[in-house]
Order: structure tokens, then sequence, then C-alpha cells
């Protein structure tokens, strides 16, 4: 009897479960979501006096700038924790192929690899060292599983010990690195799950007297992840959650960190922006913006952090309606009225000598469409939720560049 009462009973439990799978598909209820970020995070003003006990014995490449505040850094590290088995200290905006298999190489210079690798600089740095990382010593199976998307398996993964000196990048808490082969005119992205650093220690003092122009461009960097990681197909609410403080934080306090570069309160708090905003487009990537600004700073080398902010307005202007926890949290940043906020971060931009226009920044018109297509078309754009069509629309109506909507 018992059986039976306990047959009938999960007979209807399996069919109200099932129903109600089938009703929550049909009605279009909110999809599985999840977010992941496995970097441990250390955050204060003393971070870097941490890092030999990080390294904790084993022994380590260091990659970093050669300028004179490095030097000393690396005195500084070398005293604490020992020589460096490798030192690569030749690192150069934006990572370029021909480089990096230069400096890869060095990698076989020594009997055994270094059992981990300490960044300490901007994302260039960062993200040369998630390629050496990658390469351990051979960056053609780096080259051609970019070229190729195969023999990813067949990459190498060390440790990475990720100290940011700027605000802006991401890379500590991220799985990839952007490498660009200037020759041919091409940007790749390196994307491996063995990539995220194993420690990011952010310690703002690093970022004291950094001048305007990189605490400029950095913290735009840092505003376009966040917004970025919104109108983005991957978000899910902790991503927004992460972008929104990023975001407001960025706005309110970005112009007066320009103002007082020396103040170190603030540079903690545009580096906590900076750091929600990687956890954000961490689990996202980034969008059209990004997408938009590869070939802005390839070919007119505009600075990868203004060429990837100027059209946030325009993007903004073109998601207005899309709904949701992305439209929320666009809300939560711009207000209500996000039309009035789109004006509102033009004005913002303008504050800041970064004008709206491609003109602004020595594009012509007659090469914005072929930017725009190639962006809509291209890895980045295609996590954009937006259209190109709501895109060339905004861009039109304010006077973004002049283009012919029939063409
Ligand atoms: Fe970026």
């Amino acid at each position: 009897m018992f059986e039976i009462i306990n047959l009938i009973y999960r007979y209807f439990s399996d069919t109200l479960f099932h129903e109600t799978v089938m009703r929550a598909k049909v009605i279009g209820m909110k999809k599985m979501w999840s977010y992941n970020n496995p970097v441990r995070i250390l955050f204060g003003n003393d971070g870097f006096a941490s890092i030999a006990s990080l390294i904790d014995g084993r022994t380590y490449a260091l990659v970093t700038y050669p300028d004179a505040p490095f030097q000393t850094l690396t005195e500084y590290l070398t005293e604490a924790a020992g020589k460096p088995l490798i030192v690569v200290n030749d690192i150069a905006p934006n990572p370029d192929c021909m480089l990096l298999s230069e400096q890869s190489a060095r990698f076989n210079s020594v009997t055994s690899r270094p059992e981990v690798i300490v960044a300490l600089g901007g994302g260039s740095v960062i993200d040369s060292a998630k390629v050496f990382a990658a390469a351990a010593g051979d960056f053609g199976k780096v080259l051609r599983h970019l070229e190729t998307g195969s023999g990813g398996s067949g990459l190498s993964a060390i440790p990475i010990i990720a100290v940011p000196t700027t605000a802006g990048t991401g890379s500590e808490v991220t799985s990839w690195a952007t490498v660009w082969d200037e020759q041919r005119g091409l940007k790749f992205s390196l994307v491996r799950d063995n990539l995220y650093p194993e420690i990011a220690v952010i310690d703002p003092t690093l970022m004291l007297g950094k001048p305007y122009g990189l605490t400029l461009a950095t913290g735009l960097d840092a505003l376009s992840h966040s917004i970025e990681s919104i109108w983005n197909i991957n978000a899910n609410p902790v991503s927004a959650r992460h972008a929104v403080a990023a975001a407001s934080t960025i706005l309110a306090d970005l112009p007066k960190l320009l103002r007082d570069l020396g103040n170190l309160d603030l540079r903690n708090r545009i580096a906590e922006a900076s750091l929600n905003a990687g956890l954000a487009f961490s689990n996202t990537k980034t969008a059209i913006a990004h997408n938009l600004s590869y070939p802005i700073t390839l070919g007119w080398g505009v600075q990868h952090g203004i060429a990837c902010s100027f059209a946030l307005p325009t993007v903004l202007r073109s998601v207005i309606g899309v709904g949701g926890f992305r439209e929320t949290a666009l809300k939560q940043i711009f207000g209500e009225d996000l039309g009035h906020g789109a004006d509102n971060l033009t004005d913002f931009l303008a504050s800041l000598g970064v004008g709206h226009r491609f003109a602004d920044h020595s594009i012509p018109d007659a090469a914005c469409i072929k930017i725009i297509d190639e962006a809509f078309n291209g890895e980045r754009g295609k996590n954009f939720i937006g259209s190109k069509e709501s895109f060339l629309k905004a861009a039109t109506q304010s006077g973004v560049f002049n283009c012919n909507l029939n063409n």
C-alpha cells in the first residue's frame, strides 16, 4: 500500500516538475547563469611588501618595465625574495608578436623553468607575462594557437603573481591577453582558463606618481570594461553589480583624481573600481566599443583607453530600452533617463578632453563604415546585445560621423 502511494506521489511530483520547467521555457523565464573568478586578491597599500612571501621560495621570473621606478622596485624585490631566474624588463605598450617571440625565447636561456612569474606593471606587462606563461620558451606554439584556434592543450601554464601598477587593465583578474601583430595589422586574444593569475596584488601606492595622460587613459579603459560588461550577451546579475560599482566610482572620482594625482585615497578608490570592472568583464569579455577601438589603435595610434571609450555615449544611446537587469544596471549608473545619461557621458568625456566623434581622433568619415562593419562582425562585437542599425542611427543623430545609411 505504501509503495503505491509513493509511486502516485512520485508521478505527480515528476509531472509537476516537468510542467514547471516547460512553463519556464515557454514564458522565457531567466536562463541559468554562473559567475566564476578563481583569482585570489590582495588589496591594500602594503601589498608590494607581501610579494616575497607570496613567491614563497619558488624560483621566479620577473616581467616589468625598464624605467627607473621599476628598477628600484626590482632591487627591493630581489633583496626580499632573492634573485629572479629571468628578468624581462623591456615590455613595450601593446605587446607585439615580434617582440614577444624574442622575449619568450629568453626562457630557454635557463636550465629550469621558473616556478612562478611576477608581472609588475600595467596591462602590457601582465598580458606579456601570460604569453610567456603559455609559451614557456616557445612563442611559435602560442602563435599557431592564435592563428588556428588549435593546439591550446599543448600550451604551458606557469603561475602568475600579477601586480598592476596602473588602474585600468583588469588583466590581473582575467584569463586572457591581447596580442598585437602590427606588421599584419592584426589583433589576437589569447584565452585560456589556466592563465588566470594565481594572485592579484593591488597596491595603490604603486599607482602614485602616474602622470595625467596614463591615469586618464587607464581610468577610461576601466570605465569601458565596466559598461561593456553590461550591454553584453554574457552579462549576469553578479557581473552587473561589479560593473555598476566600478562605473559609478569612476564617473564620480576620476576627474577628482586627475586634478589631484598624488591623492592616495582617490588612487585607492579608482584602483578598487578598476578591480571591480575587471571582475565584471572577466566573466563577459568586452563588447562593441572595444571592437571599434582595435583598428583605431592600430591604424591611427590612438591610446587603447581613449579608443575604447570615446564611442561609449553612442553605444549607450543605441541600447536604450534594452530592458531587464541590464537596463536597470545602466539606470543605476546614468539615471532613469538614459538619453540624458548619454548626454552627461558625452560631457564627462569632453571635460577630460575626449571627443565623442570619430573625427575628434583624426579618423576620416570614409573609414568609419568599414571600422563599424568589421567591429560588429568581430568576436567582441558579437558579444554586444544591440544592433548595428541602432548604433548607426544613434551615431548619425548625435553627429558622431556623417554617413549615408543607404550605403
Ligand atoms: Fe580595454
